[in-house]
């Protein structure tokens, strides 16, 4: 499906669900192509740049092995480039516009995401800003569909726990409201989304039949949803010391196996961007099990535990392998020949 050609991928609310719907198609068609070693290949001798100003495993890593599938080259861009400090996001583009065919940029400001759109003269994907992360929703849906039995999005219930005002929940508030998900944000108070959004996607959910709600109770939240959704407490970008008020704030919204019991549903699964503090492997794991858990055996996980991220009802890692399907369904949407 190619009806997409040219155009850029900066933010789910650029897309009609009719858009989403066969991006997620063309997902699944070309995962089903890979998986059984006959996948076409649509990008042949085109040349992407990367630029990533934040770090990445999945989004990078998404990208190059999509396009390598693809048949397509990549350039990968993080410090040492001009752009931002001796040359403006403009004139970037308008450079890389002249070598490549298609940009992926990943950092802090959606301005800048739009800008490379605006003057690059080719398609421009959004590796994740500040305030969107649209290819990660798509890998959500994708991972939702495959497990939600056989029932479209419009018949699935999403939970997302935590810090509602990020990219990934703004991205999966727009989402959910255009594929008529019954979706629930449970975030402490000052954490909810923007009340100018969530009024944007309620207007949006009057025609795709979408169920938003915004709430500070878990109990109300959790009730009777087939997922639930969580991610970090404090997001790249943001200063260590936010992690202290974060994390007494947090606690009550932390992904436990007391809170899949709340849902009801024996067979609720969890999901989450990754990656995820589930314990205190990692070195920020470390310093933040060493700040806050003094004298614990062992930091058990801070937005979910060690338990249910590792339970049979996690399948975090079937949506990581979805991001790859996904971000190559983009770009060969948007670029393929
Ligand atoms: N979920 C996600 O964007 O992962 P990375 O930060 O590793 O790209």
């Amino acid at each position: 499906d190619f009806r997409l050609k040219d155009r850029h991928f900066v933010k789910l609310l650029d897309f009609t669900s009719e858009e989403i719907n066969s991006l997620l198609t063309l997902s699944r068609e070309l995962k089903a192509a890979k998986k059984s070693c006959e996948e076409p290949r649509f990008l042949q001798n085109k040349n992407i740049a990367l630029i990533f100003e934040k770090a990445s495993t999945r989004t990078r890593c998404a990208f190059e092995v999509a396009a390598f599938d693809q048949g397509a080259n990549v350039t990968y861009i993080s410090s040492g480039s001009q752009m931002g400090s001796k040359e403006s996001v403009k004139d970037t583009a308008r450079v890389l516009g002249r070598m490549y065919d298609g940009i992926e940029f990943r950092g802090h400001l959606q301005q800048h995401v739009e800008e490379l759109a605006e003057f690059s003269g080719i398609p421009v994907w959004n590796g994740l800003t500040n305030e969107w992360h649209p290819t990660q929703i798509l890998a959500d849906f994708l991972t939702m569909i495959e497990h939600g039995n056989g029932r479209p999005l419009n018949e699935l219930k999403l939970c997302y726990v935590g810090d509602g005002r990020n990219n990934v929940a703004n991205s999966l508030l727009v989402g959910s409201a255009k594929m008529g998900v019954d979706f629930r944000i449970a975030a402490p108070a000052g954490f909810a989304p923007d009340e100018a959004l969530v009024e944007q996607c309620q207007n949006i959910a009057r025609d795709s039949g979408a169920r938003l709600t915004i709430t500070e109770s878990v109990e109300d939240a959790v009730a009777g949803c087939d997922f639930i959704y969580t991610d970090v407490w404090v997001s790249m970008g943001e200063p260590m010391e936010a992690w202290e008020e974060r994390v007494k704030l947090m606690t009550p919204y932390q992904v436990n196996q007391t809170m899949l019991e709340q849902t009801g549903n024996p067979d609720v699964r969890f999901l989450h961007c990754l990656p995820a503090f589930h314990n205190d492997e990692t070195t920020i794991g470390k310093e933040i099990a060493e700040h806050f858990f003094k004298g614990e055996e062992k930091m058990n996980g801070l937005e979910v535990t060690e338990e249910v991220f590792e339970s049979e009802h996690s399948i975090v890692f079937d949506q990581a392998e979805n991001r790859m399907h996904t971000i190559k369904a983009v770009m060969v949407a948007t670029l393929g020949d």
